[in-house]
């Protein structure tokens, strides 16, 4: 296993091309199982679960090449319609496998994902829309095995807004009878990416981007091309690490709407960003003010920045409280943060974070991407030496972030845990 070694304190400068997103790619994988036939994907971020996923699609006989940054996709017919527990246990998004397979060959068998390393993530929502298709579904063993001579559409209102469940139920939706309504839907740039792609491919989707889906079956689709979406949590990440050091960054390859809310919350915290149509410039010249936050689905606080916003707020000056309404708790990198000497307090699914702290480097432990990523902020801010163990779950959605980070003036390096 490898480790982060970080010298803390030196100040981030210079210029970053952002990488494409990891929630875009995933889903515009998974898509290419509704139609044989040949796949381009640029801008393709190459990432731990990028070719977790291209593994899974090898098993589906899928072939996958990658090329500066160009996933080819060589799609043919399927026998296997399994996506095995030992794949699907080490990437959720594996899922995603069941709505196309559902849709093209009339079943599919995939592995529950079961919890993630802060609590249950059901998949509730993903296979009601299914049924509501008119598939039978079957959970035995650890496997769902969903089952449909015929799909046909219907209303589906989904209870919770999933990311997930929204873009399985579309997966299958666009190959079935007649029209299919889903309401309540997720809104992420990531969903209308693949609502767009869908429909490059043949699909009739209209009401993008709206809370309410409105899709037309079609007989069949044919495959497309496409160029991922920049990645917005890659983007608030670095963001936040040119913050925390009082750096000055230009990011390019961005698309600066994709950061919502995100966007206010940094001016209220006093940082200075400098907007052009694919770029953005962070300036950090004075205190940073402290600023509350809620999670909340897009356009609202991304879950997925939380961990490093109270990373962030460490150093404010004053208290502040993180909200997470979406994944309730999502916090095992507190504990981390606490080694370095942060003072925060958890009461339920809000962390108080104590102001104007100094942190002083240690070891530390990732237990998740983002809490990964947090840790990361935490050390080049702190004094001294942070060591982060077990960084696999920060390659699984961060392209060489050390690298980039390293590009900017941070002192940060990998190497094997002894
Ligand atoms: C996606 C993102 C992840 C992000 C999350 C929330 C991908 C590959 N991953 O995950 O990075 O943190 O959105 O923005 O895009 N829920 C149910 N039943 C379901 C499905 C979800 O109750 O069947 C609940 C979840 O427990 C959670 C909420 O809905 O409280 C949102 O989860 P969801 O949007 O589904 O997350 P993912 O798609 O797994």
């Amino acid at each position: 296993m490898e480790r982060f070694v970080i010298e803390g304190q030196h100040r981030l400068e210079g210029h970053i091309h952002i990488s494409g997103a990891k929630n875009a790619a995933l889903p515009l994988m998974a898509a290419s199982l509704l139609a044989d036939g040949i796949y381009h994907f640029s801008n393709f971020p190459i990432l731990r679960d990028t070719l977790t996923f291209s593994k899974l699609l090898k098993e589906l006989n899928v072939d996958s090449q990658i090329e500066d940054h160009v996933l080819t996709l060589r799609v043919e017919p399927t026998e296997n319609k399994v996506a095995r527990y030992e794949l699907v246990k080490t990437m959720r998004a594996s899922f995603y496998v069941l709505g196309p397979l559902l849709a093209r060959y009339g079943e599919a068998i995939v592995s529950l994902p079961g919890g993630c390393a802060w609590g249950p993530r059901p998949v509730d929502q993903h296979l009601k829309g299914l049924q509501k298709l008119g598939a039978t579904i079957d959970t035995v063993a650890g496997y769902v095995t969903a089952k449909a001579k015929e799909l046909i559409g219907n209303e589906i209102v989904f209870d919770v807004i999933s990311v997930g469940a929204t873009c399985n139920v579309l997966l299958s939706a666009v190959l079935a009878k007649g029209k299919t309504i889903l309401e309540n839907c997720a809104r992420e740039p990531e969903v209308v990416q693949l609502c767009e792609f869908l429909n490059k491919m043949g699909a009739k989707i209209s009401g993008i981007g709206t809370p309410r889906l409105e899709i037309h079956g079609v007989e069949s689709l044919h495959p497309a091309d496409e160029t991922i979406i920049p990645d917005r949590i890659e983007l608030g990440t670095l963001i936040l690490a040119t913050a925390i050091t009082g750096g000055n960054v230009k990011f390019t390859n961005v698309i600066p709407e994709h950061l919502g809310i995100v966007q206010e919350k940094l001016i209220e915290a006093g940082i200075t960003l400098n907007i052009q149509d694919n770029s953005v410039h962070i300036t950090r010249l004075g205190d940073v003010k402290p600023v509350d936050i809620k999670t909340s689905p897009y356009p609202g606080f991304p879950t997925d920045l939380q961990a490093q916003w109270i990373a962030f707020m460490t150093i404010a000056d004053g208290d502040s409280k993180i909200t997470d309404t979406i994944f309730f708790d999502r916090f095992k990198h507190v504990a981390e943060l606490q080694r370095l000497g942060a003072r925060i307090r958890l009461d339920g699914n809000t962390a108080i974070v104590e102001g104007r702290q100094r942190l002083i480097g240690a070891p530390v432990m990732s237990t998740d991407l983002r809490a990964s990523s947090s840790l990361v902020l935490a050390g080049l801010i702190a004094e001294g030496t942070t060591f982060v163990s077990r960084i696999y779950h920060l390659d699984r959605g961060y392209e060489k972030l050390d690298d980039k980070l390293s590009k900017l003036g941070a002192k940060i390096f990998r190497e094997q845990e002894p």
